[in-house]
């Protein structure tokens, strides 16, 4: 009698109204990231709350009292929880989850089969391969920092050897090869993990051709290099004029008597009074043309 009634005390507040607990545990492991999921319990118009708990190899083989809490979900209201981070080492794990709604508490529910990180799927990775100038350069998918990749790439031609290079990063541009003009060049790569000492398959490989000669770029240096020549006779045979005009006729020094040329027959150049007195303008005037053109040569350098 005592024993009935209190199992019916104990229906009553509810300790006994039990909570299914989550059904099919599973991890889905992809490039490292693992994922556990599981079905939900459903309570109408409530929001129920999960736990996640695992051991590792150490705790299940000498302490498998101890379980413990899933850094990510404790507790969680989703339906998957990343358990990334607490899969630290290549040794097999075991996961519980249990359901919580207000004080009611279902039993755990635990993985078939312990989840060992070596069964990651790996897959091919994603890659930009570009021709700059004639570089080849491969950018790789950022996967994290246990992976490596290895490139493959060669000339597309009979007889040529393929190479190979070991990238540490993805997300990084990486230079592989300068290339010659007009060849074809083919890339493809793979994920590597030592960890777990695996490799994903190799990504579709793709080429790019290089362009022939890079012909406008040579012609448009040879066009600037003679303008700038050009420039420079010009500036020069102004700059030789005004100094020619100076000395000729508007000199700077008082000479000594004895190497004044007296007779006129001797002259470079005839300067009369009014030659000198022009001469000196027309110095002046080509200097200030001069630094005008220069400065407006500079606007429009800078426009
Ligand atoms: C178990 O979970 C997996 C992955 O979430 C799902 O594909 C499968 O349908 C589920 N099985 C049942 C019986 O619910
Ligand atoms: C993962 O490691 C375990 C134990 O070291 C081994 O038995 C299993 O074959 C490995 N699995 C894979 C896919 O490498």
């Amino acid at each position: 009698m005592w024993l009935f009634c209190s199992l019916i005390s104990c229906f009553l507040t509810g300790g006994v109204a039990v909570l299914p607990a989550p059904q099919n545990l599973t991890v889905l492991s992809t490039n490292m990231k693992h994922l556990l999921m599981w079905n939900p319990v459903a309570q109408p118009m409530e929001t129920v709350f999960y736990s996640v708990e695992y051991q590792g190899e150490f705790e299940s083989l000498y302490m498998s009292h101890v379980w413990i809490p899933s850094s990510q979900c404790s507790p969680t209201s989703g339906l998957a929880c990343d358990i990334t981070d607490d899969v630290i080492a290549t040794v097999p794990y075991n996961f519980r989850v249990r359901a919580t709604l207000g004080s009611r508490t279902s039993a755990w529910s635990t993985l078939e089969h312990p989840f060992n990180r070596n069964s990651t799927v790996l897959t091919a990775p994603r890659m930009e391969v570009t021709e700059h100038g004639l570089h080849l350069v491969i950018k790789l998918e950022d996967l994290g920092p246990q992976f490596e990749f290895r490139v493959v790439y060669w000339r597309r031609e009979p007889g040529t050897m393929e190479h190979i290079k070991v990238v540490k990063n993805g997300d990084i541009p990486v230079h592989l090869e300068t290339m010659e003009p007009g060849a074809v060049y083919c890339v493809k790569a793979q994920a590597l993990v030592k960890l777990i000492g695996r490799h994903s398959a190799f990504s579709q490989t793709q080429c790019v051709e290089m362009p022939e000669e890079s012909l406008p770029l040579a012609l448009a240096l040879f066009a600037f290099v003679g303008f700038l020549l050009i420039l420079m006779v010009v500036l020069l045979s102004i700059w030789k004029t005004g100094q020619l005009l100076r000395y000729s006729c508007c000199p700077a020094v008082v000479l000594p008597d004895t190497l004044k040329i007296t007779s006129s027959s001797q002259e470079l150049i005839t300067c009369s009074k009014e030659d000198v007195d022009a001469c000196a303008v027309a110095v002046l005037a080509s200097e200030h043309l001069f630094g005008v053109w220069i400065s407006d040569w500079r606007k429009g350098l800078m426009d």
